[in-house]
């Protein structure tokens, strides 16, 4: 399937956004917009393993266009999952009610070299077909987005089995093992850069980088272990798509806690930064003042609790404070299970009524 075989896009607001020219209204979408929330997702998901879900590109493209059918959503996140790839490196991933992902065999030191890179994105080519399949589906109605997980995050949840209130056993690797360290954020590495190229040579017209764990590193450890692959990932996925002739899409990097280097960040080639919602607008607007990046964020996922009218003036206070040039509106986070539906609407429509 080429490029040039997908509907004609009907809404570029996210695209212009991300490449700092003006949309005529403000774009806004959610991270896990498509989850828990809904309460068709959760029939769907009594009748369907969480993975099953994710390697089934009909119902992939199902679950991604559940939110695009209820809300002005300005894009689409394909529905996959971060863990998708240490899966694919041989790690079994449990995906349980209450905990959420666990990894009953957790890596150790031992087990990096049997990790199974060999044709690890082939076997991530249902992704590309829910993404191709989608993007037909949504016949132009907004773009369409591709992720990963960052090599940080996927390292953290491979080593300590599943989330971690400290990520002390892979920050361990971090101070004990170097050089092990490195040697397995590189493998991810080039696993996440053929990844993101084929998904989006499968049609996604953005990507997002997820660094969730960012917030439990410092700025020396995310300077020595994090940056360098950040950048390696930016650089290395535009020169693949330049030498195959496929036209560039824009990079969004999500590095949640990572307030601590944001500078940093903004060197890195992407051209969209997510901020979360412990960030004040000013402290982001001053450092990212003279930087040619977009920003993305970050209204407290749990301001959707708030009563319709006050959620509404927490949306365009937040606006005010970004300014509307180089702006995408999402949440700091994730939209959590228990969120009220009719807050997303209000979001969208309070959004879209802001004149810029
Ligand atoms: O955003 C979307 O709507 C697209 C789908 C998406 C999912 N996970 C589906 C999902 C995306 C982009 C992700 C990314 C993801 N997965 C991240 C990065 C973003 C973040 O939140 O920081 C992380 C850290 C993961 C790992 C993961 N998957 C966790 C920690 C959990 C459990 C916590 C939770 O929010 O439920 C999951 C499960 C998961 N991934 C669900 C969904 C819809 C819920 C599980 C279910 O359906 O039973």
């Amino acid at each position: 399937m080429m490029a040039a075989d997908f509907p004609i896009l009907k809404n570029d607001r996210i695209l212009k956004a991300a490449k700092g020219e003006k949309p005529d209204k403000l774009p806004v979408w959610v991270m896990r917009q498509a989850g828990r929330y809904l309460p068709e997702f959760r029939d769907f998901r009594q009748k369907h393993d969480f993975f099953e879900v994710c390697q089934t590109p009909e119902y992939a493209c199902e679950v991604t266009l559940m939110p695009i059918n209820r809300y002005e959503l300005d894009a689409a996140i394909i529905f996959s999952d971060i863990l998708v790839i240490p899966q694919v490196l041989g790690m079994e991933v449990e995906m349980k009610p209450k905990e959420g992902p666990v990894l009953p065999n957790p890596l150790t030191l031992e087990m990096v070299k049997d990790l199974k890179t060999d044709g690890a994105v082939d076997r991530l080519d249902y992704v590309g077909k829910a993404i191709t399949l989608t993007r037909q589906r949504l016949k132009g109605k907004v773009p369409l987005i591709g992720f990963s997980g960052a090599p940080w995050t996927l390292m953290g949840y491979m080593i300590e089995g599943g989330g971690s209130k400290t990520y002390s056993k892979a920050k361990k690797w971090l101070y004990a093992y170097p050089e092990q360290a490195h040697n397995l954020l590189n493998l991810l590495t080039d696993v996440i850069i053929d990844y993101l190229v084929m998904q989006i040579k499968s049609g996604a017209q953005l990507v997002q980088v997820f660094d969730s764990n960012a917030e439990y590193l410092n700025k020396h450890l995310y300077l020595t272990f994090c940056i360098p692959y950040l950048r390696k990932i930016n650089v290395a996925v535009k020169k693949m798509l330049k030498e195959q002739h496929i036209n560039e899409v824009p990079m969004i990097l999500f590095a949640k806690g990572g307030w601590y280097c944001l500078e940093e960040q903004a060197d890195l080639g992407y051209d969209v930064l997510g901020i979360d919602w412990t960030v004040e607008p000013t402290f982001v607007k001053n450092i990212l003042k003279n930087k040619n990046i977009t920003i993305q964020g970050n209204l407290d996922p749990c301001a959707l609790y708030a009563p319709q009218e006050e959620l509404e003036e927490l949306v365009q206070n937040m606006i005010k404070q970004f300014g509307s040039e180089r702006y995408i509106v999402n949440l700091g986070h994730g939209i959590y299970p228990d969120a009220p539906t009719e807050s997303l609407e209000t979001l969208t429509k309070s959004v879209h009524g802001f004149s810029i």
